[in-house]
């Protein structure tokens, strides 16, 4: 049985660590590339641009827990648009070993509440094209190509199809 918690955290907050620990896990596996660099230095310099982007206002950081043990992230920011309030997913991650059980569907679910508090209109993202799994985890979530760049898919999911 699963029993799960939605922990936010802050630079303040005693988790915040852990919430680094996990980015940078992420970064390195989805960008290897970009993130060649150990675990360490990346947290590290997550850790000031992260406490930057912050202080800026309208983002919630979310940790995922199991059963006492943190199986994933969510970085979501808020943006006037014109008068709508939209919910934007910059970071959406749950560990390898916890994949295909739902959480991430639940994860996501839980962080809707999160954004119905904040009034948004709706939620929006964006993935690589080549990032297969990503693209049908959103779609089985409902969400709809807004537009598309060269190597990137927009996608938006609308509130009115939430609530
Ligand atoms: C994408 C991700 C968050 C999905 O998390 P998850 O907990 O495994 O997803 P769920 O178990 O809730 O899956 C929900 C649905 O998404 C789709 N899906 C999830 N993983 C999939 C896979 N490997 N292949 C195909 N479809 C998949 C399925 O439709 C699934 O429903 P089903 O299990 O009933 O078939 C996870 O794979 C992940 O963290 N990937 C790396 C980071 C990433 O790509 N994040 C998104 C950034 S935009």
């Amino acid at each position: 049985m699963k029993k799960l918690r939605l922990v936010q955290t802050n630079p303040k907050h005693k988790d915040w660590n852990a919430y680094l620990s996990l980015s940078a896990t992420y970064f390195k596996e989805n960008w290897p590339d970009l993130f060649p660099k150990n675990l360490e230095e990346i947290i590290k310099e997550y850790d000031t641009k992260l406490k930057k982007r912050l202080a800026e206002g309208g983002r919630g950081l979310f940790l995922l827990e199991e059963s006492g043990k943190y199986v994933g992230i969510a970085n979501i920011y808020l943006s006037n648009e014109n008068g709508d309030v939209f919910a934007y997913i910059a970071e959406f991650y749950i560990l390898p070993d916890k994949r295909r059980r739902s959480l991430g569907k639940i994860f996501f679910e839980i962080l809707v509440k999160w954004g119905k508090q904040n009034e948004v209109t709706g939620i929006k993202l964006e993935v690589s094209k080549n990032k297969e799994v990503a693209i049908s985890f959103w779609r089985s979530l409902g969400f709809e190509i807004a537009g598309e760049s060269l190597d990137k898919f927009y996608y938006i999911k609308k509130y009115e199809l939430i609530r």
